[in-house]
Protein backbone atom coordinates (compact mmCIF):
# COMPACT_ATOMS: atom_id res chain seq x y z
CA UNK A 1 0.00 0.00 0.00
CA UNK A 2 1.68 3.71 -0.56
CA UNK A 3 0.52 6.29 0.99
CA UNK A 4 -1.80 8.96 0.23
CA UNK A 5 -1.37 10.33 -3.07
CA UNK A 6 -1.83 14.15 -1.71
CA UNK A 7 0.91 13.23 0.98
CA UNK A 8 3.26 11.96 -2.15
CA UNK A 9 2.46 14.90 -4.25
CA UNK A 10 3.01 17.68 -1.92
CA UNK A 11 6.45 19.07 -2.48
CA UNK A 12 8.19 22.71 -2.01
CA UNK A 13 8.94 24.51 -5.10
CA UNK A 14 10.49 28.14 -5.62
CA UNK A 15 9.13 27.75 -9.05
CA UNK A 16 5.69 29.84 -8.41
CA UNK A 17 3.63 31.49 -11.63
CA UNK A 18 4.40 35.38 -11.16
CA UNK A 19 1.11 36.05 -13.24
CA UNK A 20 -1.26 33.44 -11.17
CA UNK A 21 -3.88 34.60 -8.81
CA UNK A 22 -5.85 32.49 -5.90
CA UNK A 23 -8.83 33.79 -4.66
CA UNK A 24 -10.02 34.67 -1.32
CA UNK A 25 -12.42 31.61 -2.17
CA UNK A 26 -10.32 29.40 -2.01
CA UNK A 27 -7.64 30.46 0.23
CA UNK A 28 -10.87 30.58 2.93
CA UNK A 29 -10.75 26.43 1.77
CA UNK A 30 -7.42 26.12 2.78
CA UNK A 31 -7.98 28.18 6.60
CA UNK A 32 -11.01 26.10 7.01
CA UNK A 33 -8.29 22.97 6.65
CA UNK A 34 -6.15 24.56 8.76
CA UNK A 35 -9.17 25.35 11.30
CA UNK A 36 -10.11 21.82 11.59
CA UNK A 37 -6.87 20.36 12.66
CA UNK A 38 -6.38 18.61 16.02
CA UNK A 39 -4.71 20.90 18.77
CA UNK A 40 -3.85 20.25 22.66
CA UNK A 41 -7.14 20.32 24.65
CA UNK A 42 -8.79 22.31 21.59
CA UNK A 43 -7.05 25.41 22.62
CA UNK A 44 -6.45 26.35 18.94
CA UNK A 45 -3.12 28.02 18.93
CA UNK A 46 -3.15 28.64 15.26
CA UNK A 47 -3.02 32.51 14.23
CA UNK A 48 -2.52 33.55 10.42
CA UNK A 49 -1.77 36.91 8.15
CA UNK A 50 -2.58 36.76 4.76
CA UNK A 51 -1.58 38.62 1.84
CA UNK A 52 -2.18 38.31 -1.46
CA UNK A 53 0.30 39.83 -4.40
CA UNK A 54 0.11 42.99 -4.91
CA UNK A 55 -1.35 44.28 -1.92
CA UNK A 56 0.18 45.80 1.50
CA UNK A 57 -0.36 42.76 3.66
CA UNK A 58 1.87 40.85 0.91
CA UNK A 59 4.44 43.28 0.76
CA UNK A 60 4.59 43.55 4.65
CA UNK A 61 5.25 39.66 4.96
CA UNK A 62 7.57 39.50 1.67
CA UNK A 63 9.87 42.72 3.20
CA UNK A 64 10.23 40.59 6.40
CA UNK A 65 11.73 37.50 3.91
CA UNK A 66 15.20 36.72 4.42
CA UNK A 67 17.21 37.78 1.07
CA UNK A 68 17.51 34.54 0.18
CA UNK A 69 13.88 33.50 0.18
CA UNK A 70 13.23 37.12 -1.51
CA UNK A 71 14.44 35.73 -4.79
CA UNK A 72 11.71 33.53 -5.34
CA UNK A 73 8.94 34.26 -2.91
CA UNK A 74 7.76 37.12 -4.88
CA UNK A 75 6.05 35.02 -7.31
CA UNK A 76 3.92 33.33 -4.88
CA UNK A 77 0.04 34.62 -5.30
CA UNK A 78 -0.53 34.42 -1.73
CA UNK A 79 1.86 34.88 1.55
CA UNK A 80 0.55 33.64 4.54
CA UNK A 81 2.41 34.28 8.60
CA UNK A 82 1.76 31.84 10.75
CA UNK A 83 1.75 32.55 14.36
CA UNK A 84 0.99 30.69 17.55
CA UNK A 85 -1.44 32.28 20.42
CA UNK A 86 0.79 31.22 23.26
CA UNK A 87 -1.95 31.99 25.77
CA UNK A 88 -4.92 32.70 26.58
CA UNK A 89 -7.07 33.78 29.40
CA UNK A 90 -6.43 31.03 31.39
CA UNK A 91 -2.44 31.49 31.19
CA UNK A 92 0.09 30.02 28.84
CA UNK A 93 -1.19 26.91 26.41
CA UNK A 94 0.97 24.03 25.43
CA UNK A 95 2.13 22.33 22.59
CA UNK A 96 1.10 25.81 20.22
CA UNK A 97 3.93 25.07 17.87
CA UNK A 98 2.69 21.26 17.47
CA UNK A 99 -0.85 22.26 17.14
CA UNK A 100 -0.02 25.16 14.44
CA UNK A 101 1.93 22.76 12.25
CA UNK A 102 -0.94 20.38 12.06
CA UNK A 103 -3.08 23.40 11.15
CA UNK A 104 -0.20 24.41 8.18
CA UNK A 105 0.04 20.54 7.04
CA UNK A 106 -3.91 20.38 6.67
CA UNK A 107 -3.65 23.90 5.21
CA UNK A 108 -0.86 22.67 2.55
CA UNK A 109 -2.49 19.23 1.85
CA UNK A 110 -5.45 20.97 1.18
CA UNK A 111 -3.51 23.10 -1.53
CA UNK A 112 -2.38 20.01 -3.21
CA UNK A 113 -6.18 18.82 -3.74
CA UNK A 114 -7.08 21.78 -5.13
CA UNK A 115 -3.80 21.72 -7.59
CA UNK A 116 -2.15 24.06 -5.76
CA UNK A 117 1.58 24.44 -4.68
CA UNK A 118 3.05 25.40 -1.50
CA UNK A 119 6.87 26.38 0.42
CA UNK A 120 6.87 26.95 4.01
CA UNK A 121 9.96 29.70 5.17
CA UNK A 122 11.56 29.47 8.56
CA UNK A 123 13.38 32.30 7.01
CA UNK A 124 12.19 35.87 7.78
CA UNK A 125 12.19 37.99 10.76
CA UNK A 126 9.60 37.67 13.49
CA UNK A 127 10.87 41.22 14.65
CA UNK A 128 9.79 42.66 11.59
CA UNK A 129 6.29 40.94 10.84
CA UNK A 130 5.48 42.12 14.92
CA UNK A 131 6.61 45.49 13.88
CA UNK A 132 4.77 45.96 10.64
CA UNK A 133 1.20 44.63 11.39
CA UNK A 134 0.67 45.48 15.52
CA UNK A 135 0.93 41.65 16.22
CA UNK A 136 0.48 41.60 19.90
CA UNK A 137 2.54 39.98 22.78
CA UNK A 138 0.94 36.65 23.26
CA UNK A 139 1.13 35.81 19.81
CA UNK A 140 4.32 34.52 18.21
CA UNK A 141 5.29 34.92 14.40
CA UNK A 142 6.43 30.99 13.43
CA UNK A 143 6.29 30.14 9.75
CA UNK A 144 5.67 32.12 5.99
CA UNK A 145 3.39 30.09 3.82
CA UNK A 146 3.82 30.66 -0.04
CA UNK A 147 0.71 29.87 -1.99
CA UNK A 148 0.67 29.75 -5.44
CA UNK A 149 0.92 27.76 -9.01
CA UNK A 150 3.74 25.87 -9.95
CA UNK A 151 5.44 28.32 -12.26
CA UNK A 152 8.65 28.15 -14.73
CA UNK A 153 11.87 27.35 -13.26
CA UNK A 154 13.76 29.97 -16.02
CA UNK A 155 12.37 32.69 -13.48
CA UNK A 156 14.89 31.03 -11.36
CA UNK A 157 18.51 31.84 -10.47
CA UNK A 158 21.23 29.46 -12.04
CA UNK A 159 21.61 27.76 -8.36
CA UNK A 160 17.90 27.70 -7.54
CA UNK A 161 16.48 25.96 -10.79
CA UNK A 162 19.08 23.14 -10.00
CA UNK A 163 17.64 22.42 -6.30
CA UNK A 164 14.49 22.74 -7.97
CA UNK A 165 15.87 19.22 -10.05
CA UNK A 166 17.12 17.55 -7.25
CA UNK A 167 15.63 13.88 -5.54
CA UNK A 168 13.97 14.96 -2.83
CA UNK A 169 14.99 12.40 -0.33
CA UNK A 170 14.54 11.39 3.65
CA UNK A 171 15.38 9.67 6.20
CA UNK A 172 15.10 5.64 6.22
CA UNK A 173 12.30 4.15 8.87
CA UNK A 174 14.84 2.15 10.51
CA UNK A 175 16.68 5.33 11.49
CA UNK A 176 13.46 7.01 13.19
CA UNK A 177 10.85 3.95 13.87
CA UNK A 178 12.25 1.86 17.16
CA UNK A 179 11.10 -0.93 18.71
CA UNK A 180 11.77 -2.91 21.86
CA UNK A 181 14.84 -0.92 22.43
CA UNK A 182 15.61 3.15 21.44
CA UNK A 183 17.70 2.26 18.63
CA UNK A 184 16.11 -0.92 17.39
CA UNK A 185 14.44 -0.34 14.04
CA UNK A 186 11.07 -1.38 13.65
CA UNK A 187 11.24 -1.72 10.39
CA UNK A 188 14.29 -2.70 8.11
CA UNK A 189 16.75 -1.02 6.35
CA UNK A 190 15.31 0.46 3.01
CA UNK A 191 14.48 3.49 1.15
CA UNK A 192 10.66 4.56 2.21
CA UNK A 193 10.33 7.67 -0.46
CA UNK A 194 6.87 8.66 -2.01
CA UNK A 195 7.97 9.55 -4.73
CA UNK A 196 10.19 6.47 -4.85
CA UNK A 197 8.38 3.93 -2.98
C1 LIG B 1 9.39 25.16 9.29
C2 LIG B 1 10.00 25.16 7.89
C3 LIG B 1 10.87 26.15 7.53
C4 LIG B 1 11.40 26.21 6.23
N1 LIG B 1 12.19 27.27 5.87
C5 LIG B 1 12.57 27.39 4.56
C6 LIG B 1 13.24 28.56 4.12
O1 LIG B 1 13.50 29.52 4.89
N2 LIG B 1 13.61 28.64 2.81
C7 LIG B 1 13.34 27.63 1.93
O2 LIG B 1 13.68 27.77 0.75
N3 LIG B 1 12.69 26.50 2.31
C8 LIG B 1 12.29 26.36 3.61
N4 LIG B 1 11.58 25.25 4.01
C9 LIG B 1 11.29 24.17 3.05
C10 LIG B 1 12.11 22.93 3.36
O3 LIG B 1 13.45 23.14 2.96
C11 LIG B 1 11.49 21.71 2.66
O4 LIG B 1 10.20 21.48 3.18
C12 LIG B 1 12.35 20.46 2.85
O5 LIG B 1 13.59 20.60 2.19
C13 LIG B 1 11.66 19.21 2.31
O6 LIG B 1 11.33 19.38 0.96
P1 LIG B 1 9.83 19.17 0.46
O7 LIG B 1 8.95 20.14 1.21
O8 LIG B 1 9.87 19.45 -1.02
O9 LIG B 1 9.44 17.76 0.78
C14 LIG B 1 11.06 25.18 5.30
C15 LIG B 1 10.17 24.17 5.68
C16 LIG B 1 9.63 24.16 6.95
C17 LIG B 1 8.63 23.06 7.32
Amino acid sequence: MDVNPLIAKRWSPRAFDGAAEVSSSTMRVLLEAARWAASHGNTQPARFLIGYRGDDTFEGIFAALRPGNQTWAGRASVLLVGAVAESDERGPMPNTEFGLGLAVQNLVLQAVELGLVTHQIGGFSPDAVRAAFGVPDHVRPVVVIAVGVLGDDADLPEDLRAREHRPRVRKPLADTVFAGHWGHPAYPPRESNPQNP
